[in-house]
């Protein structure tokens, strides 16, 4: 990365992005260029780059050009959303902050300013990483007299003309993150989630593209709010031709009231520039990868039991599951939901976390030491935000329940949220969170959210109190962290109702759905890895008809899907065939010999080659290696799909591609040429001797696509070899 720290124009430049910072003499930072990268720019350039970006004055129009901020100001003409709406008893509503100079770094500005006749000061942080990811966020100081009441703070990003098709998520429980595409019109574009928690159907990333834009090329400017309660995203398209994408924090009816001295300060907004989608996503993924707490371990083969015994906690039967477990090689068990005081069904129990002495007599130990005697960890659920009314918890303290308007929120799964914002409760969950992680050797938390938060506020007065539950269910998280510091805790929410950048600050991996068919599968991994790589999305084996969908599938399909990703098995192994077993242990050594590449690697899906196939690889970052997936969702059209190709290799290195054969195959009344003989011996590696070409025949010429069973998968494993077409 190199900068340019001259003042009042500001160059962050990362390998691949660009951002042209104007400081404005003293107004409110404003983005010039963010985009491609620009190469090393003078001062002459930085201010031609600046100038070529000014507005300029239309027909009735304000008589000065408008300056669009980074928090956009009315008082600077800037028709669209303002980036502070709120007021000091009605006053104060429309700051103009006069800013101080900045301070720069490689890769950060810091720039404070102040609105002293309204009483505000205010401070904008920009942070462009080394892949090329920027995030910027404010902090909003009261610095007068009187209560300010913020209703909402808002930042945008310019995106250009060329920008015209918009892209982001929707989804339900089962069925989360489907996409979505639509023109960019003039008017705006907001995604508004007001459920408390990040959502099934969130927009993960709102993108804003040139018409036609895919995984692999076409460029793509997108925005992430990185906050896991009520928040905003949009695209915005003024009649002045201005465009921009943006959001924050949706506050809900006096949520932020700061007195003298208060600040609040915004979740980070996140904005992601790629040429295709792939490339946007592996600055997402490179972010994660290089926080502190991203997991440095191999990812632990799982095994969670949820759908193999449900709310039937046996101790005996659950010994025996880890038993087959340890010798498929399982390396994690996780006890699900039922463990605790109550917990016979999902009507009562939430909030009494002591393990259930009459399913329980001699606690959970018995249990971990087992699993752990046989080589694996041991992981615990627990949803701490909730509570059952049935629940001594809340007969004790009904008081701690959120709720407003004198009566109670409409139940979801039977139970209400715990006010986690009261001192006590918070203190009490910890407390029992702590007690229960010291007593037990875990080493795992699932930890689940399964409501939205309506009607949520806080007893006595009802007042709104959303943020406030964000903020300490992020602080309980990272009280944990700290306590334990090699816990691991997933992020699970009625499945994979939050991921976000703000709660994977502080866990490990997602359960990205509770649907673990592999049609279902292929679509919502494909999507979550927009923001998240595939070494912290769970991904689990389940039994052979889907507990979701009712839909059956081979155990192959199901386990070429969930390969993609950290990987695990949900299902009674108990109930499982010898020959199910036989070919689990095939998949579970791929996985093993294949994580380190699956997990550091570069994703890559292909744009649609047939609507029957989605292919999705990943190459090794130093490009040595490569394994796809031709996973087959429906039939074709057509007998012969025709040439496929594999994106990301080097195109001057040769390589051997090779199905590999593991289970039943994808089928086909014979396979394409190149896929040369078929060895004779079985075994995780086992399948084709393939064909050596270069990366750039493979990336461009390619090869015939194999035919194939509807809802199958070809897994193909792709390694550079040396002149000869040994491994090199
Ligand atoms: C919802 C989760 O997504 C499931 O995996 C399971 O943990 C249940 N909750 C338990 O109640």
């Amino acid at each position: 990365m190199s900068t340019d720290t001259r003042q009042p124009v500001v160059h962050l430049r990362s390998r691949a992005v660009s951002v042209v910072i104007d400081l404005c003499d003293g107004h409110l930072p404003s983005i010039a260029h963010w985009g491609a990268d620009l190469g090393a720019l003078d001062d002459a350039e930085l201010a031609g780059v600046v100038r070529g970006a000014e507005r300029f004055v239309t027909e009735n129009a304000p008589d000065r050009p408008t300056r669009l901020a980074v928090l956009p100001e009315q008082s600077e003409a800037w028709l669209g959303r303002p980036g502070i709406t709120g007021s000091r008893d009605g006053r104060d509503w429309s700051p103009l902050f006069t800013m101080e100079p900045a301070q720069v770094t490689p890769r950060t500005v810091t720039v404070d300013g102040e609105d002293t006749e309204a009483g505000l000061a205010i401070r904008i942080e920009f942070e462009l990483s080394e892949a090329g990811l920027l995030r910027v966020r404010a902090t909003l100081r009261n610095v007068a007299d009187g209560v300010y009441r913020l209703d909402d703070l808002h930042l945008a990003l310019p995106i250009p003309a060329r920008a015209r098709e918009v892209l982001d998520l929707a989804g339900r429980w089962g069925k989360e993150r489907t996409p979505q595409r639509s023109p960019l019109r003039v008017g705006a574009w907001v995604r508004e989630d007001r459920r408390g928690r990040t959502g099934p159907d969130a927009p993960l990333v709102l993108n804003v593209g040139v018409p036609g834009f895919g995984f692999a090329t076409g460029e793509v400017w997108g925005v992430h709010v990185g906050w896991s309660g009520n928040q905003r995203h949009l695209a915005e398209r003024l009649s002045t031709g201005d465009q921009v994408i943006g959001g924050g924090e949706l506050l809900l009816p006096d949520e932020i009231r700061l007195a003298r001295g208060d600040t609040y300060t915004s979740p980070w907004v996140y904005g992601a520039y790629g040429d295709g989608l792939d490339a946007q996503a592996a600055l997402f993924h490179e972010h994660l990868r290089a926080q502190p707490g991203h997991p440095a371990r191999d990812r632990p083969l799982t095994l969670n039991v949820w759908e193999a015994v449900y709310f039937d906690h046996d101790a005996e039967a659950l010994m025996q599951l880890a038993e087959v477990a340890s010798s498929l090689g399982i390396e994690r068990f996780v006890l699900d939901d039922g463990w605790f005081r109550g917990r016979r069904h999902d009507r009562a129990g939430l909030g009494d976390w002591f393990v259930d002495e009459e399913v329980w007599p001699d606690g959970l130990q018995p249990l971990a030491d087992r699993v752990r005697s046989l080589g694996i960890e041991f992981g615990l659920w627990f949803e701490p935000e909730m509570v059952n009314l049935d629940s001594d918890l809340a007969r004790e303290h009904p008081d701690w329940i959120m709720q407003t308007g004198g009566r109670l929120p409409i139940p979801a799964r039977n139970q209400q949220v715990l006010d986690l914002g009261r001192p006590e409760a918070f203190a009490a969950v910890l407390e029992r969170m702590t007690a229960i992680l010291t007593e037990v050797d875990i080493a795992y938390i699932k930890w689940d959210q399964n409501r939205d938060l309506v009607d949520a506020g806080s007893a006595p007065d009802g007042r709104a109190g959303v943020h406030r539950q964000t903020a300490a269910v992020y602080r309980l998280m990272d009280e944990l962290n700290r306590r334990f510091p090699e816990l691991e805790i997933e992020s699970c929410s009625s499945g994979g109702s939050r991921v976000d950048l703000g709660v994977l600050e502080r866990t490990h991996r997602v359960w990205a759905s509770d649907c673990s068919d592999p049609l279902e599968r292929q679509q919502i991994n494909r999507w979550t890895a927009q923001l998240i790589p595939l070494e912290r999305l769970g991904a689990h084996i389940a039994s052979g008809r889907s507990h979701t969908t009712g839909r059956s599938h081979e155990l192959s399909f199901r386990a070429a899907t969930a390969l993609f990703g950290h990987l695990g098995v949900e299902w009674d192994l108990r109930q499982a065939s010898p020959a199910e077993l036989d070919e689990l242990r095939e998949w579970f050594a791929l996985y093993r010999s294949t994580r380190a590449l699956l997990h550091t690697g570069r994703l890559i899906r292909e744009d649609v080659v047939d609507d029957a196939l989605q292919i999705t690889g990943v190459v090794a970052a130093d490009g040595s290696s490569a394994m796809y997936a031709l996973a087959f969702l429906g039939r074709s059209d057509v007998a012969r799909i025709g040439q496929f190709t594999l994106r990301g290799l080097d195109p001057e290195r040769r390589y051997r591609v090779r199905p590999l054969r593991i289970g039943e195959p994808a089928g086909g009344r014979t396979v394409p040429a190149w896929f040369g003989e078929e060895d004779e011996v079985d075994g995780p590696l086992a399948g084709w001797t393939g064909v050596v070409a270069s990366g750039a025949v493979l990336s461009h010429s390619g090869l015939q696509t194999p035919s194939s069973a509807p809802e199958r998968a070809w897994i193909v494993e792709v390694s550079a070899v040396g002149e000869d077409g040994d491994a090199g």
